[in-house]
């Protein structure tokens, strides 16, 4: 995918700052630390556009990329970061569901596993919701780079099997370090922007 412009068109703490546009969008979804800001920037072919740290939490707001004035991609604050108090969690939900539940131009939803460790309640939950909702979902194995090449099909079997996923090749290792398979997101991506109609089941 050839990126010809990007640009933070919001950055949005609630549902009202959410951008009006019919772009197709593909939202981000994934632990605090999975590497989702830093895929993104891979994605779009910049180093730290979409800010990333080392300390989990850095993405508190919802934000939304455009792309070539054609799609959105948008980074969504991550899930489960231990120190978060109760209320932060719980505003955390309330913006997150807002997102998710109404957002009529979301066409898919990329949620990342780190490829080291077997998926967690949080995720699990995640995936399940997503599904239960109707979305396409695509699941990515951040941090390959971690994992010599020889162990990678291992923690993917174990991820696919956490999820329920039995088609192993349903889930893409990705490393933001390697930009490993960043054009085969990019296909994938291209086809939920493009062909998806998603209509909210409830
Ligand atoms: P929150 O915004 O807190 O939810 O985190 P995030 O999911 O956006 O994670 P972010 O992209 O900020 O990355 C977290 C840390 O992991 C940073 O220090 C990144 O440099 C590192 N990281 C992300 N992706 C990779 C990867 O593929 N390989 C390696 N080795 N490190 C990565
Ligand atoms: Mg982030």
């Amino acid at each position: 995918m050839k990126i010809k412009s990007v640009e933070l068109l919001m950055t949005a703490g609630n549902a009202t700052q959410f951008p009006v546009t019919d772009y197709p969008e593909i939202a981000f979804v994934g632990r605090s630390n999975v590497g989702k800001s830093s895929l993104l920037n891979t994605l779009i072919n910049r180093k730290n556009y979409a800010r990333t740290s080392r300390q989990p939490g850095k993405t508190q707001t919802i934000n939304f990329y455009s792309v070539n004035e054609t799609k959105m991609l948008v980074d969504l604050p991550g899930y489960g970061y231990a120190k978060t108090s109760k209320r932060e969690r719980e505003a955390w939900g309330r913006l997150i569901e807002s997102y998710l539940r109404n957002r009529k131009q979301l066409k898919g939803i990329v949620q990342l596993i780190d490829i080291r460790h077997v998926p967690g309640k949080n995720d699990v939950d995640m995936f399940n919701w997503i599904n239960h909702f109707g979305y396409d979902c695509i699941v990515i194995a951040t941090k390959a780079d971690k994992i010599s090449k020889g162990r990678r099909q291992k923690h993917i079997a174990d991820v696919g099997k956490a999820l329920g996923i039995s088609d192993h090749r349903k889930i893409i290792p990705f490393s933001s370090v390697e930009r490993l398979n960043r054009d085969q997101i990019w296909d994938n991506l291209n086809i939920l922007t493009e062909t998806t109609d998603h209509s909210i089941i409830e």
